[in-house]
């Protein structure tokens, strides 16, 4: 699916391993490794993952603060958990196991994981035209937050800052 579709295989999969690398340095926020979860198969292959990063603290009503922890390092989920926004930064399954609850099951496990670190919400994104990421995330009960991409918001920043009319 975008933006990864038009690429070949090769080319695709040296993209994901670069997506995989830049979470891993924290380019999305300090990863947590606790609540990011993988299913293997028998020989240890990824069948699907799940990958939970954090953002500043109030991250979930203003996502325009998403840059600011880039590339830190990772505070103690444990010691940081009322101060930072958990946040699904990944969540992808094989499409030979796609449509088998594991995506929901995954979820249901790193949720346990934040909870016991005492975070109370998790948020997450998906791209617009990914009908069945929102489907999945819809599913599970995830709320729908203003876009932060919406011009209105985009204008009216604008404004505060003196630099629209
Ligand atoms: C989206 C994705 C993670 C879902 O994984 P999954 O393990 O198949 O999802 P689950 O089986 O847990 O789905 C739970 C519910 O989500 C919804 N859902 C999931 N995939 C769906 C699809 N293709 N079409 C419609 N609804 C879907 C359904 O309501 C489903 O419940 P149901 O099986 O009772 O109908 C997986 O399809 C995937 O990896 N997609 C490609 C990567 C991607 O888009 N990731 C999300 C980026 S934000």
């Amino acid at each position: 699916m975008p933006p990864f579709c038009s690429l070949t295989d090769e080319e695709s999969e040296a993209a994901g391993r670069d997506c995989m690398e830049h979470v891993r340095r924290g380019g999305d926020g300090p990863l947590v490794p606790a609540a990011s979860v993988v299913a293997a198969g028998e020989k240890g292959e990824v069948r699907a993952a799940l990958l939970v990063v954090l953002k500043p603290p109030g991250y979930r009503d203003d996502p325009w603060r998403w840059d600011s922890w880039r590339n830190t390092s990772a505070p103690d989920p444990a010691v940081d958990a009322g101060k930072a926004q958990a946040h699904l930064d990944w969540v992808f399954v094989s499409p030979w196991y796609a449509g088998n609850g594991v995506a929901s099951s995954l979820l249901a496990r790193s949720a346990i994981a934040l909870r016991d670190f005492g975070h109370a919400s998790l948020t997450s994104s998906f791209m617009l035209g990914n009908g069945e990421s929102m489907a999945w995330h819809w599913r599970n009960g995830f709320e729908l937050l203003p876009n932060p991409a919406s011009m209105r918001n985009f204008q009216r920043r604008l404004r505060e800052a003196g630099a629209h009319p």
